[in-house]
């Protein structure tokens, strides 16, 4: 199958720790890229643009709230007026509250389940409908170890994200046939602002437990989602991959 590197990607959580990344990736790959991301801080969205201003315009800002259904619906309709079809899909926004369940209160549940298992199905039906009659497609949900693991702290993280190879699967297996393919990665402990949150000594103690005795690279993720996103990938979907160092071996 030839390779058409200029398919359009959005990527949401497109300029945080690893969507920053995987835009950059896709871009070198010859994608044209629309990072998708919350408008809140000017100046963070100013960085992005300064970091990424090598690729002259082939990676570009839009404001997006993935936790809102009807915002998911408007930015879609921008996207396609702007940029035209959207051919890949990474679903990389995600947000933590970490705090035992004991603790826990409905709010903290509600923010992460909103943006990190609503936010998947919000943006994914948008554009599921043109993948199909276009033929081609592919989604990529940005999962983690601790959907696989369970996590100390994290009963909305750890569901939200269990949530996410449940409907990776289930949509897999119904656009199969469309040419569109659906996997997820799983990453570990990557250098992030969200890791760099958690407090020192829980962290040390969980680098002590990688394999490969290290912190993943954001681009350890990004290669792997630009692999799964290649035209050449199309018979691997419904898949979960994990790029976590060894930390959890199934
Ligand atoms: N396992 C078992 N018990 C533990 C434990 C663990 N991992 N950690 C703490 N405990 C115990 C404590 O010793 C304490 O026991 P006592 O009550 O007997 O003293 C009890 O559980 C309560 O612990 P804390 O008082 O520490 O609870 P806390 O509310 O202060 O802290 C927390 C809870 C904020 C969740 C903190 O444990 C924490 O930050 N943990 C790390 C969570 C984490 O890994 N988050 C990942 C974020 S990055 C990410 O999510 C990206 C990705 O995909 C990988």
């Amino acid at each position: 199958m030839a390779q058409n590197p200029e398919r359009l990607a959005v990527v949401t959580g497109g300029i945080g720790g690893l969507g920053t990344e995987i835009c950059v990736h896709l871009a070198r790959a010859g994608r044209r890229v629309v990072a998708a991301d919350l408008d809140h801080s000017p100046e963070r969205i100013a960085q992005f643009r300064e970091d990424v201003s090598e690729f002259n315009g082939q990676i570009q800002f839009e404001a997006l709230n993935v936790a809102d259904f009807d915002d998911c619906a408007e930015f879609a309709a921008r996207v396609h007026a702007h940029h035209g079809a959207v051919d890949i899909l990474v679903n990389a926004a995600g947000i933590t509250r970490d705090t035992t369940l004991r603790k826990m209160e409905a709010q903290h549940w509600n923010d992460v389940m909103r943006v990190n298992l609503d936010g998947v199905f919000n943006l994914s039906r948008q554009f599921v409908d043109g993948m199909c009659d276009r033929q081609f497609g592919r989604i990529v949900n940005i999962s983690s170890v601790n959907g696989q693991t369970g996590q100390f702290g994290q009963t909305n993280y750890s569901a939200a994200k269990a949530g996410m190879h449940g409907f990776t699967m289930a949509l897999a297996r119904e656009v199969a046939r469309k040419g569109v393919t659906v996997n997820s990665v799983s990453p570990g402990y990557c250098k992030t602002q969200m890791v760099m949150k958690i407090p020192e000594a829980i962290r040390n103690d969980i680098i002590a437990k990688i394999p490969v005795g290290r912190l993943g690279e954001p681009a350890d993720i990004a290669r792997v989602v630009n692999f799964l996103s290649a035209d050449e990938s199309g018979f691997i979907t419904g898949a979960n991959l994990p790029v976590n160092g060894g930390y959890f071996m199934d």
